[in-house]
């Protein structure tokens, strides 16, 4: 058809079967969509939820959620952006109508939320699924308006990518969930791009103990150049050394940003008394937790989730890059490995092992 264009992207046939990189035909933007060439994106856990069964979304299906690009085609009454421009893709893109948006909570909005949408074809014509409305392991997308946020031409388009999903993540959920103030003391368990950019803004927040946590003696190098205090390797006797940092009592917040019940639990247990549970991690349907009654009364803590770092990913996308660029959030340590588009399986390889924090694939010009 015509305006229909044929590119490469990282494809998922179904559950189980490691992702390729296939040829796909994406149509041309319709009214209110744009087509946007990828430069840099991240390859994310919550990828490999589309493929290990902790979601369940529809196949063949693009991987890739966390982006930057630049505007190539606008199509018809696309007035919020223009070809040339450079652009974040955020993947929940929010209505500004439903009850959540009139809230102010733009990140439970009612049109966000499922793991895939439908748009293009494979390269002989199979109907196609993208991730969480973007796709954006292709070298284009297209997507609908609402789903880019124009960010300054100087940001470098790798850490642009990791501002879409990681880092608004990690630093949402210290800043807007947590709330975390100066002189308190954190515990941030697993340090993948989500965790590290928790860290980072912990540091930034003034934090006086950051105690961050993996099961791979590995992450300590990277946790440390965010700005922890305390490295330690998860096991069994994690709460004490937890505790034994603490004066004894706990954490005054702990960041659980793995996606398992069982480090829920430890996020539980590693936190003071009246003390707040953040979960930032996303665990499976099955995978479930068990708190005692008596537990729940008596330690006074709260437990909830932070979903996308309750962040309005048009208003905070925007103060993240331009901290970047003043060189105040520095998200280097998240990024372990740059690779090309072919090596994008082997990232997700690599979030299977644990190993590494965030891969980021970047396109040439
Ligand atoms: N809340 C949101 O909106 C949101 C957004 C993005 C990602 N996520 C989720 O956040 C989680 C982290 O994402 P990521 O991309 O940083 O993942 P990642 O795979 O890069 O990092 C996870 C880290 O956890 C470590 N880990 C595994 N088991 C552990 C254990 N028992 N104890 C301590 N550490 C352990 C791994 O070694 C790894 O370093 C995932 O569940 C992802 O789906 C949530
Ligand atoms: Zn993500
Ligand atoms: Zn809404």
């Amino acid at each position: 058809m015509s305006g229909d264009r044929l590119v490469s992207a990282l494809l998922a046939r179904r559950q189980d079967q490691p992702p390729a990189v296939e040829r796909i035909r994406l149509p041309a933007p319709g009214p209110g969509e744009v087509r946007v060439r990828i430069r840099a994106a991240g390859v994310c856990h919550s990828d490999l939820a589309m493929i290990d069964g902790t979601l369940a979304p529809s196949f063949p299906l693009v991987l890739g959620h966390e982006a930057a690009g630049v505007v190539t085609d606008v199509g018809p009454g696309t007035d919020r952006v223009s070809g040339g421009e450079h652009v974040v893709l955020n993947w929940s893109p929010a209505c500004r109508t439903c009850w959540h948006c009139a809230a102010g909570r733009p990140w439970f909005c009612d049109t966000s939320g499922r793991p895939s949408s439908a748009r293009g074809t494979t390269a002989d014509g199979e109907a196609l699924h993208v991730t969480l409305g973007l796709g954006a392991l292709a070298e284009e997308i297209v997507v609908p308006r609402h789903a880019v946020i124009p960010v300054p031409a100087e940001l470098p388009f790798e850490e642009a990518a990791l501002l879409g999903c990681a880092v608004l993540t990690g630093v949402g959920a210290v800043r807007n969930t947590a709330r975390v103030t100066a002189g308190e003391s954190v515990v941030i368990i697993g340090l993948g791009g989500v965790g590290l950019s928790a860290v980072l803004a912990a540091r930034d927040a003034g934090a006086g103990r950051i105690v961050a946590v993996d099961v791979a003696e590995s992450k300590r190098g990277p946790a440390m150049a965010a700005g922890a205090t305390d490295f330690l390797v998860s096991d069994g006797g994690l709460v004490r050394a937890v505790r034994s940092l603490t004066d004894g009592r706990g954490a005054d917040h702990a960041f659980e940003c793995v996606g398992r019940g069982k480090t829920i639990e430890t996020a539980w247990r590693s936190v003071r008394r009246g003390g707040g549970v953040i979960v930032v991690g996303m665990g499976a349907r099955d995978d479930l937790i068990s708190l005692s009654a008596l537990d729940v009364f008596h330690s006074g803590r709260v437990l909830r989730s932070s979903v996308y770092g309750a962040a309005d990913p048009d208003r905070d996308v925007p103060l993240l890059a331009r901290d970047v660029l003043a060189g105040t959030l520095d998200v280097s340590p998240l990024i372990t490995h740059r690779i090309s588009l072919a090596e994008a399986p082997s990232a997700v390889d690599r979030l299977v092992r644990g190993e590494g924090a965030r891969s980021v694939v970047s396109f040439p010009d």
